[in-house]
């Protein structure tokens, strides 16, 4: 069990190990409850580093013999790990260790997932196979072997041997543990292969269950396409003989990027168009991607200490969606991910869990693999490369790959390979690492005698532990329209370094519509008054078609906010100019899709808090279902027409083209859904021949209260396949009337099928719980106690996906005095069950403070 009193560790504190590990040799003899574990690891003191007391990582370890350069020890081992006392100059440790990965059911280290032996060691489950100096700045070449029945047997790097009931690893990259990987089973693989540009050939293989097979082929194609891509675009070659993929049921996370042996979450790679829908395609190709890149950023170049994580994750999130951009729609691309930032990184920033893209502590590392890490990360990249320009960047990049390959680095070294290339002070830029919170920009206008002045004021509200903050360097893209929706300045960028800044712009016939922040040049909330014309003007003439589709997203939030506060009817300007950008033909049909969605409620009730008003999510639920309601019958005879332009006659591919048509089509038919009852939905559940027809229609026939038949359908269709049976329970609790989402979800627990211990099914129910917004937040708090009864229980299990779980009550300051003590008492709860973790008690004190 974990250690009670929890500690904090700071980046400050940072010290290195005192010794270099030259090399690691392991031995694995495989058994579900007794694997033993030998390991032979050659030390030699850190001349930059002073003498300290060796100290190696162990947790959970049984431990059966010692040894220094040969000689048994017995190491004073505590919960935490071993002390011991060691020769000066270099020297031989060997352990053997035994484990259980059977009973792993942290997911954490060593386990099994349905027969199959599997890692997770990022961050610090290394130490649960043996004692290690686990920490990312020890870098070591690791040679394996692997003893067991199981026909497969992988582990990083290259093959060096194998025969009957062994197989040897060797892997050449000096790497951290935390990215060391094993699997063993009874796998099949895909295979293809990969020429680098240098004539390398590179093994690919896909390895999974067989009855998974069929649905490797797309995965594969990601892979391809995502090893050219980063040849093409960052100069970046694949460097061993093999890529191996493995594809486990049981996973914490999306997928890790193991050293030439990546492991994924089955969500996250496999699919076939009957089984999964576009978004899964667009996802998985992804986060091939994302993992692929990391063979770089983050493997060859690693970070000196968890602090830096962001390092690794902020570069790779970014360079994944300079991939998805290039392979599809770029403009589609940053308006999802502005979606996505918005919902999961604003509302971090917005409550109690907020921290800095680079935290100056932790109790528990793992409850930092955060929107703000990954997705605010990536934006300071995409901000950073707005101000250097892309040919900077791109130098930037080449230096930091040619001075830090094989390196443990930090932000500093990091912004250091910007400021070398461009010759530009980044210590202001360096405060979006250090300081939290979303900041929001003033915009006050002055126009006279041809001069059009654009004040911008910044302010970044406190954050726990952040009462002050400091003006950032934030770019501001802007572009000018005349009131006849012409252009008269093209897209420049701002760079707003003061508290308050002005902008002139002479010489102009008229006074200027701006189109501010295009291109979501930074992750701040804009507040500005604008007028309701202006944004249907925009709406109509903006060149961005950001800021174009921000115009519309504002109308309807604003839309929606006056049907909540003032029971005001749906804003028919604002429809009149969406519907002209509806019928617009020679628009992307995925773009027009875009603009048919709303804020989230989740979005609306953050903008009534903004405003001093207490949420109700009972009337922001009816508000949205007012205003759907009113453009299904609006647009009844406009509906049709966009369901003809949806219709895909080709055969299914997930491609951009064809996905963009289909979301179109979801779109429409859950509009048309309110009108006809159901009927058009029932036509297209019998025809489906993908599961992105097929599950949207189920979608709108239980929204319709007709889902019965159908669901005991899919159920019956789909019963032996997880993935999508992980949808069938997902959808029944997201597509639930409020007053109906918890006994849904309750009575879906009793469901033989649900199988709790697995995160993807754990998720797919109460993700789906706390992601309904009226549901959840029933006035009794029936929601609340549902989710916190399952955390209690799923904690003895597995901390770290029960942990990333208790955020779905981190907004629960800004409702209501009787929902925010019910939150509160069900946080109680969960603080109060004993031998709560680490990992849940970091998380429920941040929440509570
Ligand atoms: N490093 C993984 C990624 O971003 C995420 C991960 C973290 C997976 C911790 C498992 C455990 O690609
Ligand atoms: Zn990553």
């Amino acid at each position: 069990m974990k250690d009670a009193q929890a500690q904090t560790i700071y980046l400050r504190d940072y010290t290195p190990f005192g010794w270099t590990v030259e090399s690691v040799h392991l031995t694995f003899v495989l058994a579900p409850e007794a694997t033993r574990v030998r390991s032979r690891l050659r030390f030699v003191p850190d001349p930059k580093a002073p003498a300290q007391e060796f100290f190696l990582q162990g947790e959970d370890l049984t431990p059966i013999s010692f040894a220094i350069d040969g000689a048994p020890v017995t190491p004073e081992i505590t919960p935490e790990g071993l002390r011991a006392k060691v020769p000066d100059g270099p020297f031989t440790f060997e352990a053997e260790v035994e484990i259980a990965p059977l009973h792993n059911t942290a997911l954490e280290g060593l386990y099994m997932s349905r027969g199959m032996y599997c890692t997770q060691c990022e961050a610090e489950g290394f130490r649960k196979i043996t004692f290690y100096p686990d920490r990312p700045d020890v870098m070591s070449v690791f040679t394996v072997r692997i003893e067991g029945g199981e026909p497969v047997k992988l582990s990083n790097g290259n093959p060096v041997g194998a025969g009957e009931g062994w197989a040897e690893w060797h892997d050449p990259w000096p790497k951290p543990a935390y990215l060391f990987a094993l699997v063993a089973g009874d796998l099949v693989a895909q295979s293809d292969s990969f020429t680098t540009r240098s004539g390398r050939e590179v093994a690919l293989n896909l390895w999974v269950r067989e009855g998974d097979l069929h649905k490797c082929a797309f995965g594969m194609e990601a892979l391809k396409s995502s090893m050219d891509w980063d040849e093409r675009v960052y100069g970046r070659e694949y460097d061993l003989d093999v890529f191996n993929i493995v594809a486990v049921d049981d996973f914490n996370m999306g997928a890790m990027e193991n050293k030439g042996l990546n492991i994924f979450n089955s969500s996250a790679v496999l699919a076939s168009p009957e089984t999964a829908t576009d978004a899964n395609f667009e996802r998985i190709e992804g986060i091939i991607a994302h993992e692929y890149f990391h063979n770089w950023t983050g493997n060859r170049i690693t970070c000196r200490d968890w602090f830096q994580l962001c390092l690794k994750e902020g570069l790779t999130v970014f360079r994944d969606a300079q991939f998805t951009s290039d392979m599809r729609s770029a403009e589609v691309k940053r308006i999802v991910d502005v979606i996505d930032l918005r919902a999961r990184q604003f509302a971090e920033d917005q409550g109690p869990l907020a921290h800095p893209v680079r935290p100056e502590s932790f109790q528990e590392i793992n409850n930092f693999y955060t929107a703000t890490v990954y997705e605010k990360g990536a934006e300071v990249i995409g901000m950073l490369k707005l101000l250097v320009g892309d040919d900077a960047y791109s130098r930037a990049l080449d230096l930091y790959f040619a001075r830090h390959d094989g390196q443990a680095c930090t932000i500093e070294d990091w912004l250091r390979v910007f400021e070398e290339v461009t010759a530009r002070d980044l210590s202001q830029f360096k405060l979006w690492y250090a300081q939290a919170g979303t900041p929001r920009l003033a915009v006050a206008e002055d126009w006279q005698d041809g001069t059009y002045t654009l004040t911008l004021r910044q302010t970044t509200p406190p954050t726990p532990g952040q009462p002050d903050k400091a003006p950032l360097v934030i770019p501001v893209a802007l572009g000018l329209l005349s009131p006849d929706g012409h252009e008269v300045l093209p897209t420049t960028v701002l760079e707003l370094t003061e508290a308050e800044q002005s902008f002139v712009f002479p010489g102009l016939a008229a006074r200027p519509v701006p189109s501010l922040l295009r291109g979501f040049s930074a992750p701040v909330v804009l507040e500005r008054e604008s007028s309701r014309e202006e944004r249907v003007f925009l709406l109509a003439h903006d060149t961005d078609t950001f800021t174009r589709w921000e115009a519309n997203r504002d109308l309807a939030r604003a839309c929606l906010l006056a049907m909540v506060t003032d029971g005001a009817d749906p804003d028919a300007a604002w429809l009149d100019g969406l519907e002209t950008v509806l019928r617009d033909a020679s628009l992307d049909p995925a773009y027009r899709a875009l603009m048919l969605g709303v804020p989230t409620q989740s979005d609306l009730a953050q903008a009534l808090h903004d405003r001093g008003v207490t949420p109700d999510p009972e009337a922001i639920w009816a508000a949205t279902e007012r205003l759907r309601d009113a453009r299904a019958t609006r647009w009844a005879e406009l509906l049709p027409q966009l369901a003809d332009e949806a219709r895909v006659e080709a055969p299914y591919r997930p491609d951009a083209a064809q996905s963009g048509r289909r979301s179109l089509g979801s779109a429409v038919l859950a509009l048309t859904t309110r009108v006809d009852g159901g009927s058009a939905a029932e036509a297209q559940y019998d025809r489906a021949d993908n599961m992105t027809l097929q599950l949207s229609a189920l979608a709108c026939l239980v929204q319709a209260g007709r889902g019965a038949e159908a669901l005991a359908r899919f159920r019956a269709q789909w019963q032996d396949d997880r993935l999508v049976m992980d949808k069938w329970f997902g959808l029944q609790i997201a597509a639930s009337d409020p007053t109906e989402t918890v006994a849904v979800t309750e009575a879906l627990t009793r469901d033989p099928d649900f199988d709790w211990t697995n995160p993807n099914r754990f998720r797919a129910v109460f993700g789906a719980l706390a992601g309904h917004h009226a549901g959840f937040h029933r006035a009794d708090g029936a929601g609340y106690d549902l989710l916190a009864d399952w955390l209690i229980r799923l904690d003895d299990k597995n901390p770290q996906t029960t942990a990333r779980m208790c955020a779905a009550y981190q907004s629960w300051r800004r409702y209501d005095p009787d929902r925010q003590a019910k939150m509160r008492a069900a946080l109680d709860r969960i603080a109060a069950k004993p031998g709560l973790s680490r990992d849940v008690t970091e998380m429920v004190t941040r929440l509570i403070a």
